[in-house]
């Protein structure tokens, strides 16, 4: 089954059972929302699953672009991408956790063909705020499906404050041979859906209150349910990453870990770019800036001369419209242009920058603060331009890049 008909037989699935299908919303919140970018489902959703009656019902469902800066530097291994699409489900006030989770064994066993044995359950466990999620635990029982109560993990919250609940997830075998352990103790159990029973806001002081009405909120990463639907070992290998396999290999040939980061973060700037954001040094932009220098020095640390100019505008646009979106291929190829054309003039004076630093001597921090105050050089560019095989100065303090959302550039 590919993307397509996932999609179909997902929202087909709630449809049948009087769910209303709500499109998809931009990766920018909307005005007044604290978080930098949509990072889940619900997201757009938040103001109803807090009491407002939504305009289309009680039942809805749908396929929510997001992105995720959190699992950045877990990009490259086999199930974390930064952009995805998450399909949801909600019930907003209207049916409960139980019967939801019903629904979603019945649609990813029977509708979609996952073999029951290779699924594992996880329920919130309790802890001094809120006991053990129950109803879950017994839904679970009765399908005969295994189940491990946890801890934090299992409360969803959005933020510090908002509507929160326990969450009830559902664990694919990514492993070779019988399932072992559980989601708790094997790494190999791979997160796939979550079931969010949405009970309480939580305030300032941390207390919790419970909602005026319980809702059902649940998400699952597209690309992982197609990694396990496709029988593929990795995120990497399904339908929708192939047109990026090809595409890069075709051109540059990366090795594997490098095709992966690129494919995520050419793919995540395209559809950042597509939702209007432009590179900037602070805030959503910067994130974008990171993700295509990212990319960039991966490129260029074989060979200088490529240039993100080569990528088909096939692909461009097929990313654009698997997200939704159709029309903006000449801004994003602009954007791209631009940022590329500004990180190669900032590499280049970094370089002659750097050469005034005598070969061997370890730079200081007053240096990196130097470097970066004076000649707009961030510590992380600094960092990889020593690692360049002819650089001039000695190793760097620093050989991890900081967190993309914590720091900023000059330039
Ligand atoms: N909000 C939950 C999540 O992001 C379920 O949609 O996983």
């Amino acid at each position: 089954m590919d993307a397509t008909e996932t999609i179909q037989t997902f929202l087909e699935f709630f449809a049948d059972l009087g769910h209303q299908v709500v499109p998809g919303s931009s990766l920018v919140p909307p005005d007044g929302d604290p978080v930098l970018f949509t990072t889940a489902g619900m997201h757009p959703l938040t103001r109803y699953l807090e009491g407002l009656p939504h305009p289309q019902g009680r039942r809805l469902a749908g396929v929510q672009r997001c992105l995720r800066t959190t699992d950045l530097d877990e990009v490259g291994d086999d199930r974390h991408l930064t952009v995805f699409q998450m399909l949801g489900s909600w019930s907003l006030g209207d049916y409960d956790g139980p019967r939801s989770l019903r629904w979603g064994w019945e649609l990813l066993t029977d509708r979609l063909g996952i073999g029951r044995d290779r699924l594992h359950a996880t329920v919130f466990g309790g802890d001094e705020q809120a006991g053990p999620d129950l109803a879950s635990w017994r839904t679970w029982t009765e399908l005969g499906v295994p189940v491990e109560p946890l801890g934090p993990d299992n409360w969803w919250s959005n933020g510090p404050t908002g509507p929160c609940g326990p969450d009830s997830e559902l664990f694919a075998w990514t492993g070779d041979g019988p399932p072992q352990g559980t989601p708790g103790t094997d790494q190999r159990w791979m997160e796939l859906w979550n079931h969010v029973t949405m009970s309480y806001r939580r305030h300032d002081d941390r207390s919790l209150e419970p909602l005026p009405q319980r809702s059902v909120d649940t998400g699952m990463g597209l690309e992982r349910l197609l990694m396990v639907v496709q029988g593929q070992p990795s995120v990497f290998g399904c339908d929708v990453f192939r047109p990026w396999t090809t595409a890069l290999t075709g051109l540059w040939q990366p090795d594997q870990r490098s095709l992966r980061l690129l494919a995520d973060h050419l793919r995540s700037s395209i559809v950042i770019i597509g939702d209007g954001i432009t590179p900037s040094n602070t805030g959503r932009g910067y994130v974008l800036r990171r993700l295509i220098r990212r990319a960039l020095t991966v490129l260029w640390r074989p060979d200088s001369t490529r240039t993100l100019d080569d990528l088909p505008a096939s692909l461009v646009e097929q990313t654009l419209t698997q997200f939704g979106r159709h029309e903006g291929i000449g801004l994003v190829r602009e954007v791209l242009r631009g940022e590329e054309r500004r990180f190669r003039g900032l590499l280049s004076r970094g370089r002659t920058v750097l050469a005034q630093f005598g070969p061997g001597q370890p730079l200081t921090e007053a240096d990196l603060r130097y470097l970066h105050q004076t000649h707009g050089l961030p510590p992380e560019l600094v960092t990889e331009l020593l690692d360049e095989p002819h650089a001039q100065a000695g190793p760097p303090h620093h050989r991890r890049c900081p967190d993309i959302a914590a720091g900023r550039t000059r330039d």
